[in-house]
């Protein structure tokens, strides 16, 4: 595990500053990309780039500068919005938005650092179990649900895609975690969670790379 170069969207805060500190820990190298470094990110020994809303395309060619010809080892797509919606009263900005933040742009940051993933190298999509149909028996969250479901039919389509290449795809729900997205409600400390997901990363391979795995191990239905 030493030595491997990681990249963490989202970083500053919850799952992705877990994720930092832990592949840190363990002795990696980590780029830690967000809006705004916080306090907690800034005492790591992350590198930092600042400025990146994924969502936004203007900021991909920062990250492409940054990292030059470099590869990396593992890219970890964290960044991700929560919002609710109730049926009959749907805020549609609110639902495109988060179809941009937790969809496309996980996409797009893909696409942009193509040529640093090399064979070997692993993408993880930090999804969640909401964006299971299947799993879907208590309705609501229209945007929230659409967003992931889109990012797994993307991380599915990105697995057969990059096989060539000899890059793997995790499509990872971390469990219910203790973070500002669920006001700390979660079952799991972030810690917990970061563990378990690098788990799963550990255990990538171009041979199950398309599942859809909760951190705990088990895999969970479309
Ligand atoms: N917590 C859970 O129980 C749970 C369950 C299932 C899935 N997940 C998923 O896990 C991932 C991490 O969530 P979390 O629980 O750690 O939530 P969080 O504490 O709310 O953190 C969300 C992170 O995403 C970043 N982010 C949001 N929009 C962004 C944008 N446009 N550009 C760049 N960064 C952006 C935030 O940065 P700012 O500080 O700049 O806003 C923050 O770093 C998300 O994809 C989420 O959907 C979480």
């Amino acid at each position: 595990m030493s030595e491997q170069f990681v990249v963490v969207t989202g970083a500053n805060r919850g799952i992705g500053l877990a994720l930092t500190k832990e592949y840190l820990r363990r002795g990696c190298e980590v780029l830690a990309l967000c809006r705004k470094a916080s306090e907690a990110l800034r005492e790591t020994k992350a590198a930092l780039l600042t400025g990146i809303d994924v969502a936004d395309a203007a900021t991909m060619p920062l990250i492409q500068e940054h990292l030059g010809t470099r590869t990396i080892d593992i890219l970890i797509n964290n960044a991700g919005i929560l919002h609710s919606e109730c049926l009959g009263v749907i805020d549609f900005t609110q639902v495109t938005r988060q179809l941009e933040v937790n969809s496309v742009a996980p996409l797009r940051v893909t696409e942009t650092l193509l040529d640093n993933l090399q064979p070997g190298s692993k993408v993880a999509l930090i999804t969640s179990r909401m964006g299971s149909i299947t799993d879907n028996e208590s309705g609501g969250y229209y945007g929230y649900r659409m967003s992931k479901a889109a990012l797994n039919s993307a991380g599915m389509s990105l697995s057969h895609d990059l096989k060539p290449k000899g890059v793997a795809v995790a499509i990872l729900h971390p469990g219910f975690v203790q973070t500002d997205m669920v006001a700390n409600a979660g079952d799991v400390s972030p810690q917990s969670a970061a563990e378990n997901l690098i788990h799963r990363i550990d255990e990538l391979s171009l041979e199950n790379s398309g599942t859809f795995w909760h951190a705990s191990g088990e895999v969970l239905p479309w």
